[in-house]
């Protein structure tokens, strides 16, 4: 060891660990495999060797960093070459080394670290952060001083991150595997189990009996260290081999919809074209951020083929709301770039249930939706989005970014598990196109009245 009054003895797991030179590392797996312990570790034995270096260790809040991480730390790093600074939460080594504790509870807490350079930085319960934040901080690596450069995190398996941190870590390699990355770093996923830690089984015989006797998924995450959870997910129903499809030619016939959600952070506009038995295929997706809605407008049209033609845009009721300022609304501007709103209904609720009809599959029969693999946002959202603990009918709104693509499907679902809406609207020769107008404009308290009063389109 470095230092002549320190010596620690690690796990092979941990060794692995330490002498990983990926840019972005991953030790995952099992509660209690030694993963905190082996950052702990590697931070200390980093500081020794590249004096002046810096390095940040997350966890998502204060509290749950001062009781793990701060405190192993203090017990474990020699006051004779470290001290540390409790009202600044950073750690001193005589060679002028310093390793920062931080936290970032909300996505917007990555943002203190905006002027910062790290040599490494290490996220320990990487599943608890969401991808925006583990990226943000991706950029907050670089300095001039030539050490090596890495991202080591550490985690169980669940939480908020687990679907992004399986996709970029699990999913593409074997384990213990290096791989490089869509951003052309390289990358490795090293597992952990609890019988990795000697040290753990131990001193504590029962803490395995403990975790047995949890409920299948969490005994499965916490003690087999398995990623293949469904705990949490929304959609539980969707299965990529079941929902998705290689892309074929839509035929011309087959009524054509767009269904839009739209904020400034997002577009998430999607194609449903229906077959004549009813079923529904998505088709294409536009989803971009920072559009406004003239631009918004553009990327839609000019996504689609000559000669496309698209029955109705479905939006949500708040594109609707007219400005305070301007007295217009968003479906306004967006009619006078080419795109004429329907409105659907937002109740969010029911739209769901919308949706899981739409992807539900019985007996032999193929779901009634399916989704051209060539819409990867919105794949990637299904398959990941998650339940709002808070409101169980309902999605989590956290990560934002994974819900637009849903939201999406949801004013469509609403749409077309209304009772008759496409019958209603082919065979209404008696509205004229105002009274129309006003229907597709109505709320759905709305639109009970104006069948009352102009009657039932024949
Ligand atoms: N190399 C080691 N030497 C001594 N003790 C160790 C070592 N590695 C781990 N331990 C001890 O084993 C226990 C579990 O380790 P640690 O907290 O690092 O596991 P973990 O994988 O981070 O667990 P969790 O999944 O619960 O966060 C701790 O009490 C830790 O101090
Ligand atoms: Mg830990």
């Amino acid at each position: 060891m470095p230092s002549e009054d320190v010596s620690f003895k690690v796990t092979p797991r941990q060794r692995a660990f330490l002498s990983a030179s990926e840019r972005e590392v991953l030790f995952g797996g099992a509660a209690g495999g030694g993963k905190s312990f082996g950052q702990l570790i590697d931070a200390f034995l980093y500081a020794l060797r590249y004096p002046k270096s810096k390095q940040l260790i997350l966890r998502r809040t204060y509290p749950e960093l001062e009781k793990s991480l701060i405190r192993v730390s203090r017990t474990i790093y020699p006051g004779s070459v470290y001290t540390y600074n409790g009202s600044s939460h950073v750690g001193y080594f005589k060679n002028g080394s310093l390793i920062d504790f931080g936290y970032s509870a909300s996505e917007a807490d990555v943002f203190q670290y905006q002027s910062a350079e790290y040599d490494v930085i290490r996220f320990d319960e990487l599943t608890h952060f969401t991808e925006f934040q583990y990226v943000y901080m991706l950029s907050r690596l670089r300095g001039v001083n030539g050490y090596p450069k890495q991202i080591k995190s550490s985690t169980n398996p669940g939480g908020i991150g687990h679907a992004w941190v399986k996709e970029r870590f699990i999913d593409p390699s074997p384990p213990d595997t290096p791989f490089v990355g869509e951003d052309g770093g390289s990358r490795i996923f090293l597992p952990a189990k609890i019988d990795d830690n000697p040290f753990l089984v131990r001193a504590d015989p029962e803490y395995r009996e403990r975790l047995l006797a949890l409920p299948e998924e969490q005994k499965r995450a916490l003690l087999f260290g398995d990623w293949n959870l469904l705990e949490g997910r929304f959609f539980r129903e969707f299965r990529y081999d079941l929902h998705t499809v290689d892309p074929f030619p839509i035929p011309a016939h087959w009524r054509k919809y767009r269904t839009l959600d739209y904020g400034l952070d997002r577009l998430a506009c999607l194609w449903a074209a229906l077959d004549p038995d009813g079923n529904v295929w998505i088709y294409r997706e536009v989803c971009r951020s920072d559009l406004i809605i003239s631009d918004a407008a553009r990327a839609i049209l000019s996504a689609e083929g000559a000669g496309e033609t698209v029955y109705a845009t479905l939006s949500p009721p708040d594109l609707f709301a007219r400005s305070q300022e301007s007295g217009r609304s968003r479906a306004l501007l967006f009619a006078e770039h080419g795109v004429r709103l329907t409105k659907t209904e937002n109740d969010r609720e029911t739209g769901w249930l919308a949706v899981k009809e739409l992807l539900k599959q019985e007996g032999d029969r193929p779901p009634r939706c399916r989704i051209f693999r060539t819409c990867t946002e919105l794949i990637r959202c299904l398959s990941s989005i998650e339940c709002d603990p808070a409101r169980p009918g309902d999605v989590r709104s956290e990560p934002h970014r994974l819900t637009h693509a849903p939201d999406a499907l949801r004013g469509f679902a609403i749409y077309y598990a209304r009772p008759n809406p496409i019958e209603e609207r082919v065979r209404g020769r008696r509205w004229t196109p105002d009274q129309w107008e006003d229907y597709e404009n109505a709320d759905r308290a709305g639109r009970d009245y104006l069948l009352r009063r102009y009657g039932r389109p024949e």
